[in-house]
């Protein structure tokens, strides 16, 4: 079956990234000239996806607006022929995808926010793109990890490796490899200590998955210490029965949940950029000299 469906949890709290994300969700934060859930929903259109489920809470109306037309802005931008490019490029946005907005109204953790996703996936594989993390590169990461599940037919997580001194933040895979950049996973520890690391394999950013995922969020105890349930246990469950596939993605993944993943990614955007590149990059190696 092919994958058309996507969700983006983006119901986080975003405390990492205050008092940025106070009135601003992190997912509209900017990454030189877009925010960075458009990012995602490109990214999502690129892999062949046509319908995306945003996951929002209270103040988040702005995401609904961003990927609508804008009348009064569209109007005064399309009466002036010096302003054609970039009415073509706002006008866009809003038809990426087709979009819908589901809000999670607890903020209960990523897999609860997942629950919200069950009516919308209606019985049908999806990917997910977490809503913080953006990755750039030539083959978009959704579509990676969509080839995967085509082809082995298991829920597939997105991981890279992580610096060992970071792995602790995240979680740690025991895999053994099936092709080229993909694995089967056998069991996962998260926030692992320095003797649990079974690899430097961590998930991070994206997935796709069966709708069979919702049984085994619902079947995962919460967490004793957060009272949260864990998309984690419920993917090492699914390790464990010899369910789950791991592609280590290509691309540069950047966390805009995080103040120098976001400095980061507008760096790295910025060089590239077509219009300030090179600009920004002289710019940059003066700076460098003077610290
Ligand atoms: P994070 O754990 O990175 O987001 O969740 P957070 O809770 O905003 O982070 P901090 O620690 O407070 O800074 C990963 C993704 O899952 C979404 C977030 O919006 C983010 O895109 N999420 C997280 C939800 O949709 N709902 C939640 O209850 C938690």
């Amino acid at each position: 079956m092919k994958i058309t469906k996507a969700v983006i949890p983006a119901a986080g709290l975003g405390t990492r990234v205050l008092p940025a994300s106070k009135a601003v969700p992190k997912e509209m934060l900017n990454i030189v000239d877009k925010p960075a859930i458009q990012y995602l929903v490109e990214e999502a259109a690129a892999a062949g996806i046509t319908d995306i489920l945003i996951i929002t809470n209270r103040g988040k109306e702005v995401i609904e607006n961003h990927f609508d037309y804008s009348f009064e802005l569209e109007a005064g931008l399309r009466g002036n022929p010096a302003k054609k490019e970039i009415y073509d490029e706002v006008h866009a946005v809003a038809d990426l995808a087709n979009i819908y907005y589901v809000r999670q109204k607890e903020t209960n953790g990523l897999a609860h926010a997942l629950l919200k996703a069950e009516a919308f996936a209606a019985g049908e594989p999806f990917a997910v793109l977490y809503g913080d993390d953006i990755i750039i590169g030539e083959d978009p990461a959704a579509a990676q990890l969509i080839r995967a599940y085509e082809k082995y037919g298991k829920c597939t997580v997105g991981v890279n490796e992580c610096p060992r001194e970071e792995i602790h933040k995240y979680c740690s895979l025991d895999v053994t490899p099936l092709e080229d950049r993909v694995m089967t996973v056998h069991r996962i520890i998260e926030k692992p200590t320095d003797d649990e690391i079974m690899s430097l394999f961590a998930i991070l950013g994206r997935n796709v998955l069966s709708p069979e995922i919702f049984d085994y969020i619902r079947a995962t105890p919460p967490n004793p210490k957060s009272g949260e349930v864990y998309l984690t246990d419920a993917f090492n469950t699914m390790a464990a029965e010899g369910k789950l596939t791991a592609v280590n993605f290509t691309g540069k993944r950047y966390d805009m949940g995080d103040k120098f993943g976001i400095m980061e990614a507008n760096c790295e955007v910025a060089i590239n950029h077509p219009q300030i590149g090179e600009k920004f990059k002289a710019y940059l190696k003066e700076l460098v000299k003077t610290f």
